[in-house]
């Protein structure tokens, strides 16, 4: 199995995603800094795999601080992790492992500081176990939604290398594998960082799953000619009332699936919600530079000067999402109440 991030000898070791698939090379992060350049770099990337890589990157920080009570080392752990939670604003996995962090330091204030950092370092190593648990109980529940012979199209990459292992929407695919069923993928390239080509791809024929790369704007064409049977991608961020941030170009598929009468499935972990917001409309949207776009492969592809836009993400309305795949099963409309419900059964 992919492991894209693990977490031993006091270091954070993960795949290097900007340099897949040409080479597979590993970055090591020693400190919390570190960890929060790698994520905002996309060396690491995927809201899961962003939350792992934090919950790692707080015990490295907590490893560094010098404290004798743990009010002093508190007030620096606090400090570090504010940083770290700046590193990208849209998933919300990122302030979901902090918090985590953040709480089992508090729930063991009462033992030596040399303790609570031993304390940390597990919770840590739980963490990046529990996200391959959760992925493939979200395999388990995602793959009888597909029928025994299926066409499934992603966008982006929300496989095991978007999360400590097997995927949410990969892992959907790969539990209906196991389950014997025949899928092939339809992976759309995803510009401008081309996860879809360069990850998603890369990820499946290591595993013998059948895919096909096609361009973002195929899409259309191949629901149109019935060719998709269901979409299947991961989110960054949930709202309560089932609106889904995942990377831009998802809401174009989104809606072209409902125009094609095509179910259109969201997999992701309890952790990926966020009902303190109520609807897409108030989760953050990260913008990069639109140097990114401009440039491809370290090509420019469009005249000098040319003026570039990139946010990250979109917003999918509620209304195009047939389903929302949890690990503690699956959420249908109306999603006020059945993402509720789902968290309340964890
Ligand atoms: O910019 P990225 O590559 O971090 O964006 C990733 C996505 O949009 C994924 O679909 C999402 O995080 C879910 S990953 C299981």
């Amino acid at each position: 199995m992919i492991k894209t991030i693990e977490y031993q000898g006091g270091l954070a070791r993960m795949i290097d995603q900007t340099r897949l698939p040409r080479e597979k090379v590993f970055v090591d992060c020693r400190t919390i800094e570190e960890v929060g350049r790698a994520i905002q770099d996309l060396v690491i990337r995927g809201a899961p795999a962003i939350g792992v890589a934090a919950a790692i990157g707080v015990s490295l920080g907590a490893n560094a601080i010098e404290a004798n009570t743990f009010e002093a080392f508190y007030a620096r752990l606090e400090h570090q992790c504010d940083a770290l939670a700046k590193a990208r604003p849209t998933a919300a996995n990122l302030a979901w492992g902090i918090e985590r962090m953040k709480r089992t330091a508090r729930k063991h204030r009462h033992l030596p500081v040399a303790e609570i950092k031993e304390r940390l370092r597990q919770e840590a190593l739980a963490v990046v176990e529990e996200d391959i648990q959760i992925n493939r109980k979200i395999g388990g529940h995602g793959q009888a939604l597909l029928k025994e012979e299926s066409v499934v199209l992603t966008h982006c990459n929300a496989g095991a290398l978007a999360t400590a292992g097997y995927g949410t929407a990969l892992g959907v695919v790969r539990a209906a594998v196991e389950a014997g069923k025949r899928v092939n993928v339809l992976a759309n390239e995803t510009r401008p960082f081309f996860q879809g080509s360069r990850l998603t791809v890369w990820e499946l024929m290591e595993d013998g799953i059948p895919v096909k790369l096609i361009t973002d704007g195929m899409s259309g064409y191949f629901m149109m000619k019935q060719q998709v049977d269901a979409v299947v991608v991961g989110a960054d961020r949930i709202a309560a009332n089932g609106d889904v941030a995942n990377k831009i170009g998802t809401y174009m598929v989104a809606a072209l699936a409902h125009r094609h009468g095509i179910p259109f499935y969201v997999a992701a972990p309890v952790s990926t919600l966020d009902l303190t917001i109520a609807s897409g409309e108030a989760i953050p949207i990260e913008e990069r530079e639109g140097e990114e776009v401009v440039n491809v492969a370290g090509q420019s592809i469009a005249p000098e000067g040319t003026v570039a836009a990139y946010p990250a993400f979109d917003i999918t309305p509620h209304a195009l999402v047939t389903a929302i795949i949890t690990e503690n099963g699956i959420a249908r409309p109306p999603f006020d109440e059945s993402l509720k419900r789902l968290t309340e059964t964890g």
